[in-house]
């Protein structure tokens, strides 16, 4: 199918209560364990493409590589840039063909970024393109954008109501306690449900939950079988998850636990086979391990079965 628009499957998951992820690809690997899962379970999925891959990969190249391979299934996908840092970079995305688009103006006050969201909410609109936006700060690591916690806050309901008004965007990420990366905190990391559940009274439009990935013990096992020394990860609990799609998260966004799948399976051929060198049995494992951390996601968000 040619690649779906991403304000038409995200409507449609919020008006039916479910969510959709949007998985981060990097490389051809990523990107096959994706669909193949997806078509598999006859899910709906987002594939974004982040600023870290951009530079790894190229946008073009991930972009012709997802458009190319998504016309191959039957299930809607939508190509989403993820964190667009400013209007030119969305405007490139918009030239390779992507289908939604994210501006990240949540580091600016917010006259500033209703102003830049508005202006990428313009161009968007007018070649058919869906845009999300960022209202508040959530802290950790993603590829280049470090955010520490004395500068992270929650959106606050209000305005968030007030930045989908003036802005026009169609759908909205929000800081609800949630972090990127594979370290999201001591104790039980939270999310706040009842400020959630006020920005769902508020706002109308799908909204979505950035830094989501569980960290599953599976994968922690795994890579600790093989050596790997990542000290104490911790990531969002799938009753959090669950809890937070009936008010109004509609796409979740996951790529520690993608790393991680990939690299487990990867690790294991390499520590497990010193005499194995041929790729693709070592990056085949590192698929396989990705399809299974898919699949998990799309059964935890209600998405299998609503292509
Ligand atoms: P995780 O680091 O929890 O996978 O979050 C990724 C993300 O939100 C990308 O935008």
């Amino acid at each position: 199918m040619p690649l779906a628009l991403g304000k038409d499957v995200l409507n449609k998951a919020r008006r039916e209560g479910y969510a959709v992820p949007s998985f981060n690809t990097n490389n051809l690997e990523i990107t096959q364990a994706i669909l193949e899962t997806a078509e598999a379970l006859r899910a709906p999925v987002f594939i974004q493409v982040s600023d870290g891959a951009r530079k790894y990969a190229g946008l073009e190249n991930l972009a012709n590589l997802v458009r190319d391979m998504a016309s191959r299934v039957s299930v809607p996908v939508v190509l989403h840039l993820d964190h667009g840092a400013d209007y030119k970079m969305v405007l490139q995305a918009l030239r390779a063909g992507f289908t939604s688009v994210m501006i990240d103006a949540s580091h600016h006050p917010f006259e500033e970024n209703v102003h830049e969201t508005k202006k990428c909410v313009e161009a968007a609109h007018a070649v058919g393109v869906s845009v999300e936006a960022e209202l508040g700060r959530l802290q950790g690591i993603e590829d280049n954008i470090v955010v520490e916690a004395k500068d992270a806050f929650l959106t606050d309901p209000d305005e968030a109501a007030r930045f989908v008004e003036e802005t026009g965007i169609d759908y909205l990420a929000i800081a609800i306690g949630t972090s990127h990366g594979a370290y999201k905190g001591k104790g039980r990391p939270y999310i706040d449900h009842a400020r959630l559940e006020q920005i769902a009274q508020k706002v109308s439009i799908p909204l979505v939950l950035h830094g989501s990935s569980g960290v599953p013990q599976w994968l922690k096992d795994k890579m600790k079988a093989t050596g790997a020394d990542l000290g104490d990860p911790t990531g969002i609990h799938d009753e959090d998850v669950r809890r937070a799609i009936p008010n109004g998260i509609a796409k979740i966004n996951i790529d520690t636990d993608l790393r991680l799948a990939f690299t487990a399976g990867i690790r294991e051929v390499v520590m497990g086979n010193p005499k194995e060198f041929d790729p693709r049995k070592i990056l085949g494992k590192g698929r396989e391990y990705l399809k299974q951390v898919i699949r998990e996601k799309f059964e935890l968000m209600g998405t299998v079965g609503r292509a």
